[in-house]
């Protein structure tokens, strides 16, 4: 019994989790990152809801608290590529979604082609978490596109290429020092809808 093996069990949570592609969308800006921490977040059938954990540094983040919505698009493992390009880079230095097909959600938001399945919402309340924002989002639409298996972050570790592994433990690394700086400054301001 350890905080060592607290992480461990934190971290069963992510790697049977989908991996999805966040995608959202402000003033005719689109974007894509990657994520993993999605949860189901309602019981009741006919008011679908999902909390969507994001990093406060990703451009993701920006364009989610402006626009209030996003699509949470499940990546098949023949999508793999998608990872690296949404998932290793900032939209604030490289249009993601060029050359990705994609069409524009109800809410606005891109819906990638040819991904297992989509949800897109809005966002009704949200939880500071200092580093990280927990948005719980009334789900508005979705569907199942190809279906199938989807990606696990299980999967995407055993059938990465080693470079991509390095390379985003690399960026992971940053992300964990910026993350230390704020993860303990919790702003408790109610969200404002
Ligand atoms: C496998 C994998 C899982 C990730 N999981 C999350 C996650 O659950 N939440 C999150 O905010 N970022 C997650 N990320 C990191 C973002 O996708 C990454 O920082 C991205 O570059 C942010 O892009 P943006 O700045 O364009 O929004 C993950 C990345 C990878 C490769």
């Amino acid at each position: 019994m350890s905080l060592e093996d607290g992480a461990t069990v934190s971290g069963i949570f992510w790697t049977l989790s989908p991996v999805v592609a966040i995608t959202s969308s402000w003033q005719g800006r689109v974007n894509a990152q990657i994520a993993v921490t999605v949860i189901t977040a309602s019981i009741v059938h006919s008011v679908p809801r999902l909390i969507v954990g994001i990093w406060k540094g990703n451009y993701s983040h920006e364009l989610i608290v402006k626009s209030k919505s996003l699509a949470v698009n499940l990546l098949t493992k023949e999508q793999i590529e998608l990872v690296k390009r949404f998932g290793f880079y900032t939209g604030r230095e490289v249009d993601k979604l060029k050359d990705v097909p994609y069409r524009i959600g109800v809410t606005g938001c891109p819906i990638i082609s040819n991904v297992h399945s989509y949800a897109e919402g809005r966002i009704v309340n949200a939880m500071d978490g200092g580093d990280m924002t927990a948005f719980l989002v009334n789900i508005v639409d979705g569907g199942i596109i190809r279906g199938g298996e989807w990606m696990t972050l299980d999967y995407f570790y055993s059938a990465a290429p080693a470079e991509w592994i390095a390379e985003y433990g690399q960026k992971l690394s940053r992300s964990v020092a910026f993350s230390l700086e704020l993860i303990h400054k919790i702003d408790y301001t109610p969200w404002t809808p």
